[in-house]
């Protein structure tokens, strides 16, 4: 059985008070609607982590980062890596976020390293992939969502990738208020889940959870999620207000 997860992204959002704030609101409000059939995870900016993690242990709310370094530990100045993320005891991390392809450059290669790195260091990675507007516009969308899942995940034996989480975040609808149709969304889900089949077969490819990110807010989540393969969301701003993201977590529940 594949798991219901929502998922929070912070991004670059808050200062310390307000992320402490934030978390005592999410702790009042969605501990009261979790179940133990959703995970709810939150993906914070590194400087809190440990605190944030602290502050839900024992609680419902897991605890992510966004990214990670490809590489172990040295002279990587400003980078954080995967085992310091395990000492923390981080759950998820974040790899391949479109804003990490776009702004910072990240190549197939380097995400395969990096969910290496979460893989070997028992995090569990959100591999995110999507497509610009310009490549769905050209209906090129379904070949480079699978390109991107094939050249930074079909490296992995079936047991770890059964390890990782998807989400399918089309670029267009990232922060622009476009959310992708249920239509459009169930769509590639199924496209992505069909080709995760044809190299692991289908009961690999039916354990893996894959979220749709983009847009998702408390109007139009219940309708996304209801899709057959949309097992989640991974949300960006409707996650930093307490109110609206505890209403995409209960969505999840009906
Ligand atoms: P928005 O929900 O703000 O569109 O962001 C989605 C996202 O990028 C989550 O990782």
């Amino acid at each position: 059985m594949r798991k219901k997860i929502v998922a929070g992204n912070w991004k670059m959002n808050k200062n310390f008070e307000e992320a402490k704030a934030l978390v005592a609101e999410l702790l009042g409000m969605v501990e009261a609607e979790a179940s133990t059939t959703t995970e709810v995870v939150v993906c914070v900016p590194f400087p809190y982590l440990l605190t944030v993690q602290q502050l839900t242990a024992g609680k419902s709310i897991k605890v992510g980062a966004q990214n990670c370094s490809e590489h172990t530990s040295g002279a990587f100045t400003g980078e954080v890596s995967a085992p310091m993320l395990q000492s923390l005891h981080i759950p998820f991390v974040i790899i391949g976020h479109s804003e990490r392809r776009q702004y910072f450059a990240e190549s197939y290669a380097q995400l395969a390293k990096k969910t290496d790195q979460a893989l070997a260091n028992n995090l569990t990675p959100i591999f995110c992939c999507g497509e610009p507007l310009e490549v769905r516009e050209k209906n090129e969308h379904e070949k480079l969502v699978k390109e991107q899942i094939e050249a930074s995940l079909f490296h992995l034996s079936a047991t770890d990738l059964q390890k990782v989480v998807i989400a399918y975040e089309p670029v267009w609808a990232i922060g622009t208020g476009k959310t992708a149709s249920a239509q459009q969304a169930q769509d590639m889900h199924a496209v992505i889940r069909q080709h995760l089949a044809s190299k692991y077969g289908a009961a690999v490819a039916n354990s893996i959870s894959i979220l749709y990110g983009g847009s998702v807010n408390a109007g139009n989540a219940a309708e996304l999620f209801a899709c057959t393969d949309v097992d989640g969301g991974l949300v960006g701003g409707a996650s930093l207000k307490s109110r609206e993201f505890t209403d995409i977590v209960k969505a999840m529940k009906a």
